[in-house]
């Protein structure tokens, strides 16, 4: 189990560079179970996400070859079940359950269970397909789904989910006739897997607003497709610039996918001008304390939540952060407090109360974004900071510790 070590106080200076979206990958991977013949991707991060969805790929008979692109061939599926084990690792394998029953019609997916955020339930994912006419079954801890064919009919989501709405969107293509997703969720993420289902030949309108129209065809042909610039990565970055007061060049973003953290970046004091390209974050000399409500996209990504809440434990007054997504991804907040935070929970808010400074500690990562959260957190504090489980940070940063360190951190990794 490794550890990451910093020593805090570092002002950040330079470019780092944007990899591919971790959330766009998962489902553009996941596409290619409904088109025989070799897919072409291109731009996809070397994540421990990435190793376990082709692992999950290759459980089924997909063939991947490559990191990026990855070349995947899904001709000769010969088993429609993801197991618990794989499963419980990576709970955006929920997203085979669609494209199986599309494909081979018939998919037994092991229920992914909560995770650390939330109790993360699908049963949205489940009620669409049901829907869509598959027969669903919950037995021995696994959905059990088929259909000979599915039917296009209109699907209302009674909350927006990004995996589910990529999980039927895809399900979709295959249907016989016309669906309409209603209230689907309008990440960028989501839009990536649409325009790489229509380069298959699927026929997709609407992705990006709150419904989205699918005319089933018949057969699907392999695609070559791109992922999109990873958006949570970058904002973590402009935040990293915010937090220590720094000059970041944060390169191959798309920062018309950042609109609502640049506001609040720029409302806390933040200078941030985008480029061709990328844009320029600069910190400024007091952070201005702001209030921040997560909301599905285009409101404040929850993803970004742990980590500007690291940023106003500096703030010059108080942050009131209400997380309306998700209803406990506030497991940073501890340890927050462990280095000299000031932060009061009451149900879904909190209120963070700025301090004059961090001190170092060791702390202990408990969730992906709670790890970018905490290494924040470590680049300004004072003294030392020891984070435990970075696993957590492997399974959507690449190499965050290597690019903090070319940005004038003093971090590393060590083994323990
Ligand atoms: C996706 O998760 C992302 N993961 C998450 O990123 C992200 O935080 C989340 O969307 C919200 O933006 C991937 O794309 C792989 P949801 P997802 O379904 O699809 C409730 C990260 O850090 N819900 O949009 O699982 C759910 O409980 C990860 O990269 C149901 O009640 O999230 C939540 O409260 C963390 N029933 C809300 O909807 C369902 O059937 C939104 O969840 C589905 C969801």
């Amino acid at each position: 189990m490794d550890k990451i070590i910093i020593h805090g106080g570092k002002k950040l200076r330079g470019d780092v560079f944007i990899s591919g979206a971790k959330n766009a990958a998962l489902p553009i991977m996941v596409s290619s179970l409904l088109a025989p013949g070799w897919h072409n991707f291109h731009n996809v991060p070397n994540l421990v996400d990435i190793r376990t969805i082709k692992r999950l790929l290759r459980s089924l008979g997909v063939k991947c070859e490559g990191d990026s692109p990855v070349r995947v061939n899904s001709d000769d599926i010969n088993n429609c079940e993801a197991s618990y084990d794989l499963v419980k690792t990576m709970r955006a394998s929920i997203l085979v359950l669609g494209p199986l029953v599309a494909r081979m019609g018939i998919a037994r997916v092991s229920l992914p269970g909560g995770c650390a955020i939330g109790a993360r339930p699908v049963n949205l994912h489940i009620k669409a397909l049901k829907d869509m006419g598959a027969e669903v079954e919950l037995r021995d801890g696994y959905i059990e789904a088929k259909a000979s064919k599915l039917k296009g009919t209109t699907i209302y989501f009674d909350i927006s989910t990004v995996t589910g709405t990529e999980n039927i969107m895809m399900a979709a293509c295959l249907a016989e006739g016309t669906s309409l997703l209603k209230n689907a969720a309008k990440e960028p993420e989501v839009i990536n897997l649409a325009v790489t289902l229509n380069s298959m030949g699927a026929r997709i309108t609407g992705m990006g607003t709150d419904v989205i129209r699918i005319d089933g065809v018949d057969r699907l042909h392999p695609a070559e497709a791109t992922v999109i610039p990873d958006r949570i990565e970058a904002g973590t970055y402009m935040i990293a610039a915010g937090i220590t007061g720094g000059d970041i060049n944060v390169m191959g973003c798309n920062h018309s996918h950042l609109d609502a953290l640049i506001l609040k970046l720029r409302n806390s004091g933040m200078k941030i001008t985008p480029f061709e390209g990328g844009l320029r974050a600069v910190g400024a000399r007091r952070i201005k304390s702001i209030d921040i409500e997560t909301l599905p996209y285009p409101g404040f990504p929850t993803d970004l939540q742990a980590q500007i809440m690291a940023m106003m434990t500096l703030g010059g007054g108080s942050s009131v952060i209400t997380e309306t997504v998700f209803e406990n991804r506030f497991m940073h907040v501890n340890e927050l407090m462990r280095m000299g935070a000031d932060i009061v929970i009451k149900g879904n808010t909190a209120v963070v109360k700025g301090v004059p400074r961090l001190q170092g500690a060791q702390v202990m990562a408990t969730d992906l974004r709670a790890s970018a959260s905490l290494i924040l957190a470590g680049l300004v504090a004072e003294g030392r900071t020891e984070l435990s489980r970075v696993y957590h940070i492997d399974r959507g940063y690449q190499g965050i510790e290597k690019k903090f360190a070319a940005l004038g951190a003093d971090i590393k990794r060590v083994a323990v």
